[in-house]
C-alpha cells in the first residue's frame, strides 16, 4: 500500500491523507509555466515544496529559473489550491494535460500476451517485466550464436538483473560498449528502445555493412531494464514511480534514484538526503545492490570498455560529462562534435529535433550519475541520451511513437557507436577501398606492362 502525505504548508491549505492500491491519477493535470520573473520563481518554488509536487521539469525546486518550463503534476485534489496560490502570484500556466487517468489508461488491459515466439513479440508495445524476461530467453536461445544472456546482479527484491551480450567470435583484441535502460522506472520508452536495438542488431548483423563491421570489433552489452523492482511497481502500482524500491527510515519512506548513488561527487549536487524524495541518493554511495552490480561490471571490463549510453526519457537530449559541474572535460570538443552528428543522423528520420550539451549546462547540476562515474573511470564517450518527447506526452508516450522513436534513436546511437568503432579500429570500409586502389593501379601497371 501507498501512502501519500500532504504537507498542509505554509500556504495554508489542507489537503487529507490518501490512502490507495494503484494509484490512478483521475484527474490529475500537468501544468506548463515559465516564470517571468525572481518573485514567480520564488512562489513556484514555495508553492512545489511545500506540497511536495511531482515536478517533472526540473526535477527540484531550486532548480527552477526565470524564463525556463516547468513541469509539473498536479493531483486533482490540489488543482484548486495551487491554481489560487498561481492566481494570488500573478503566474499563468498552461494545461498540457488534462487529466492524466486519461492518457495513462490502462496497459495491462491493452496488452497482448506474450506467445512462445520471438517473430510475435510486438516491439511497438510497451511490455511489462514478465514480458521481457520471456523476451530475453527467446531472444538469446533462438539467436545462441550471436546472443547471450548474463545475469550482472539481483536487484534490492532480488529480482535478476539479465544482461545480454553481443558477441561474434574474433581472433583480434576486441572493445566493448555498453548500454543501459531504464535507469528511472517511468521512463518506459527506454527499456523498448533496448530491445528495439537488440533486435535490430541481429536482425541485420549480416546484410547491414555498417553493423558487420563494428561486431568484428566491438562487443556489445545491453541492460534492457536496469532498475527492475521500480519499473514493475509502475506496472502494478504508480505509473510514474521514478525510483527503485528499497527501503529507508522503517518503511516510512522507499526507493533511491540510482542515477543519483554513483560514487562521483555523490549527493553534493541535484540530489536529496532526504528519502521521500524523488532525488534521494541513497544511504551511501552505491549503497544499492542494482548501481554495486553495475560498477563491479564496469570495473570488471573497464579496459575494454570504450562507450557507455545510459537511455531516460523525456527531453530529447544527447548529454556529455559533467553533470557533477559545469567545467568541460577535455575531450568535450571530440564528445559533441560527435554527438551533434548523432543528432542530425537522428533528425534524418523523423524531424525530430535534439539537443546536445554538456549534462550540467544543458539541463541542471546533478551528481552521482552513471555518466559521470564512468566518464571518470576513464571511458572517453560516455553519453546520457534523452529519448521523446519535449513536453506534450512526457513520460506517458503513446505506444503509436515508440516505433519512430526507436528507428530515430537507433540512427543516432549507430553513429556513435561507429565514430568510436572507426576511432579505435580505423574505418576498414575505407581500408578495402585503399586496397581496390592498389588493385586498380596494379591491374593498371600490369596492362602498361603488357602492351609494352
Ligand atoms: C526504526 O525502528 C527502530 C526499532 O523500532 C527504532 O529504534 C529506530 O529509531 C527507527 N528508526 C527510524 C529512522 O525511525
Ligand atoms: C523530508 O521531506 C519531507 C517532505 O518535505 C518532510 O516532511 C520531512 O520532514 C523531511 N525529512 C527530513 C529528515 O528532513
Ligand atoms: C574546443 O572548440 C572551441 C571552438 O572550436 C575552441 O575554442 C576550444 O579551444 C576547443 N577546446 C579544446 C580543449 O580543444
Ligand atoms: C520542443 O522542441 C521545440 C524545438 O526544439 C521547441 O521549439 C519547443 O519549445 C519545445 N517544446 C517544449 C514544450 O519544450
Amino acid at each position: 500500500m501507498y501512502l501519500i502525505l500532504w504537507n498542509a504548508g505554509v500556504l495554508g491549505i489542507l489537503i487529507p491523507q490518501v490512502l490507495a492500491m494503484k494509484i490512478n491519477y483521475d484527474g490529475d493535470q500537468v501544468l506548463q509555466i515559465i516564470p517571468q520573473h525572481k518573485d514567480h520563481v520564488v512562489c513556484l518554488q514555495h508553492m512545489c515544496s511545500s506540497l511536495q509536487l511531482d515536478l517533472w521539469k526540473p526535477l527540484q525546486p531550486e532548480d527552477i529559473n526565470v524564463r525556463s518550463v516547468v513541469h509539473v503534476r498536479i493531483p486533482s485534489m490540489a488543482l484548486q489550491p495551487v491554481k489560487e496560490a498561481m492566481l494570488h502570484c500573478s503566474l499563468s500556466f498552461k494545461v498540457l494535460v488534462d487529466n492524466l487517468a486519461h492518457l495513462i489508461g490502462d496497459p495491462e488491459a491493452k496488452r497482448s500476451r506474450m506467445r512462445r515466439s520471438l517473430s510475435d513479440y510486438d516491439y511497438t508495445k510497451y511490455h511489462p517485466m514478465e514480458d521481457i524476461y520471456s523476451w530475453i530467453n527467446l531472444m538469446t536461445e533462438q539467436h545462441s550464436d550471436l546472443v547471450t544472456q548474463h545475469n550482472l546482479g539481483l536487484t534490492y527484491e532480488t529480482r535478476p538483473m539479465h544482461y545480454l551480450k553481443i558477441s561474434k567470435p574474433s581472433s583480434g583484441p576486441k572493445k566493448s560498449i555498453w548500454m543501459d535502460c531504464g535507469i528511472h522506472a517511468r521512463e518506459w520508452i527506454a527499456p523498448a528502445f533496448c530491445q528495439w536495438f537488440v533486435k535490430e542488431i541481429v536482425q541485420n548483423h549480416e546484410k547491414d555493412s555498417r553493423i558487420k563491421k563494428i561486431l568484428k570489433n566491438i562487443d556489445l552489452y545491453v541492460l534492457p531494464v536496469l532498475n527492475i523492482d521500480g519499473y514493475i511497481y509502475t506496472w502494478t502500482t504508480e505509473r510514474l514511480w521514478r525510483k527503485s524500491r528499497s527501503k529507508h527510515e522503517n518503511g516510512t519512506c522507499y526507493g533511491v534514484d540510482l542515477n543519483r548513488n554513483f560514487n562521483v561527487k555523490w549527493c553534493s549536487l541535484g540530489s536529496s538526503t532526504n528519502c521521500t524524495s524523488n532525488l534521494y541518493c541513497g544511504e551511501s554511495p552505491v549503497s544499492e545492490p542494482e548501481t554495486k552490480a553495475v560498477v563491479n561490471f564496469m570495473e570488471t571490463i573497464k579496459s575494454e570498455l570504450i562507450c557507455f549510453l545510459t537511455i531516460h526519457s523525456y527531453s530529447q537530449y544527447i548529454l556529455t560529462a559533467y553533470g557533477y559541474s559545469k567545467d568541460l572535460p577535455k575531450n568535450f570538443n571530440e564528445t559533441i562534435t560527435v554527438a551533434s552528428k548523432a543528432a542530425s543522423e537522428l533528425k534524418k528520420k523523423h524531424g525530430t529535433v535534439y539537443r546536445v550539451g554538456s549534462f550540467a549546462n544543458l539541463l541542471y547540476e546533478a551528481s552521482g550519475t552513471s555518466q559521470d562515474w564512468v566518464h571518470d573511470l576513464g571511458v572517453q564517450f560516455s553519453y546520457t541520451i534523452e529519448l521523446r518527447d519535449n513536453g506534450t506526452y512526457h513520460f506517458i508516450l503513446p505506444e503509436d511513437q515508440i516505433q519512430p522513436t526507436c528507428e530515430e534513436t537507433m540512427a543516432g546511437v549507430l553513429t556513435i557507436i561507429e565514430y568510436v568503432n572507426d576511432k579505435y579500429f580505423g574505418n576498414q570500409a575505407s581500408t578495402k577501398c585503399g586496397s581496390l586502389h592498389i588493385y586498380t593501379f596494379l591491374s593498371a601497371v600490369l596492362t602498361t606492362v603488357l602492351l609494352t
